[in-house]
């Protein structure tokens, strides 16, 4: 169906930080399936762990034990602050668990029989029904009437605000049963949480036993340098939902949780494809190969330069670009509002040999794989630099 605006390039290989399309023509990749291929394309170790796992059991139902779920599960759990997880196959569907786990968490340790989440504007939380009403931006939910009821919302990093919105659901008693939030907004302009506001949020949360979920699906498994988005704002949730970077490429979900807040029991939450052995393998080859290639300190460097990179570019049109903002290898350019349009500075950088993708009118996103080199880095801000050129 006609759901996507698409680019007209067809994809037809993949090597590490570099992709071709069908005529031959490479590009390097900045996109990486939009943060999912965390260690590149076609990466040798995740294809003979993939091919390994093919010859042994693909799929068998949550009916039985799967032992690379069970061990994907540890490997979450022993490198975050959660206890417990949920396996599905996307970030929405991760999203939709936590909101259901969120309104149990209303039922029985609130006593909220109509419990309410709160979101935050310019949010992004996926497509489905629950999920994109989660999402704080109305153009997701036009046509798509009636959204789910039970959604509040407010503006992102604005304490003051949270908290009026706070004391209004609350005002007759417990009303609110969770806040689900991003550690960084990704979609929605790449905007990072302030860490005064999330400090203050986390003690709110704590003194009215609300949940505390965050939406770790773009940020999570290493893409800021740190395993997990919530590090860098020094503030543990209850709560993570992934998925993205988790599969490195094959499809995956999960929602983590503290074992204190384990709501779920035999039958109350389900899915078909969640965590099979080949989905699972795949997380454990990208969890074991970013400990192995120390990629979390790599990241950390990768970011530092392409981060100055950027501000460089930024000095060199001042006209056109107002600065960048991000965490680790989810940057963001910022253009101003004169400048050609973010839609309109990928397609040039696609000319380049360059992929990137906006996020939103006026951020050009960069999200490439874990392992890009500086020599690709550069090259890749001197492509971007010959397409706004190629705009003037
Ligand atoms: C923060 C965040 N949450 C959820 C989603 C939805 O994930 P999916 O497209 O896998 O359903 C996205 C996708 O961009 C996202 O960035």
């Amino acid at each position: 169906m006609d759901t996507y605006a698409r680019f007209p390039l067809e994809l037809a290989k993949g090597k590490g930080v570099h992709v071709w399309d069908s005529q031959g023509d490479r590009y390097l990749d900045c996109v990486a399936g939009i943060a999912v291929c965390t260690l590149g394309h076609s990466d040798r170790v995740m294809k003979r762990a993939l091919c390994r796992q093919l010859g042994k059991l693909q799929h068998v139902s949550n009916l039985y034990r799967i032992p690379e779920q069970e061990q994907l599960a540890a490997a979450i759990t022993a490198r975050s602050c959660t206890d417990r997880v949920f396996f599905c196959n996307s970030g929405a569907e991760a999203n939709e668990a936590a909101i259901k786990l969120a309104r149990k968490h209303g039922h029985v340790a609130r006593g909220i029989t109509q419990p309410l989440i709160l979101t935050a504007q310019a949010s992004f939380h996926g497509r489905t029904l629950a999920a994109v009403t989660a999402t704080g931006q109305p153009k997701y939910h036009q046509g798509f009437e009636p959204m789910v009821q039970g959604f509040r919302y407010f503006p992102y990093n604005d304490i003051a605000a949270f908290e009026a919105l706070l004391a209004d659901c609350e005002a007759q008693g417990p009303a609110v049963a969770a806040v689900l939030i991003e550690p960084i907004q990704g979609e929605g302009g790449v905007i990072p949480g302030d860490p005064a506001f999330f400090k203050r949020l986390r003690q709110l949360c704590d003194e009215k036993q609300i949940l505390l979920i965050f939406d770790e699906v773009q940020i999570g498994v290493g893409r800021s340098g740190r395993m997990w988005g919530y590090e860098t704002l020094g503030v543990e949730p209850d709560a993570i939902t992934l998925a993205k970077g988790l599969g490195g490429g094959v499809p995956i979900g999960a929602l983590a949780v503290k074992s204190a807040v384990d709501h779920f029991r035999p039958g109350e939450h389900a899915s078909t494809f969640g965590g099979n052995p080949l989905a699972c393998r795949a997380g454990l080859t990208v969890l074991r190969e970013i400990d192995r290639r120390s990629l979390l300190p790599h990241v950390e460097q990768m970011g530092q330069l392409l981060r100055l990179l950027l501000e460089e570019l930024v000095r060199r049109h001042p006209h056109r670009l107002e600065g960048c903002r991000g965490w680790g290898l989810l940057q963001g350019l910022v253009l101003r509002p004169e400048a050609p349009t973010a839609p309109e500075i990928v397609k040039a950088a696609m000319a380049q040999g360059l992929l990137l993708v906006p996020a939103g009118p006026q951020v050009v996103r960069f999200v490439p794989p874990l392992v890009i080199q500086p020599r690709h880095l550069r090259k890749a801000v001197k492509r971007l630099e010959k397409a706004l050129l190629s705009l003037a």
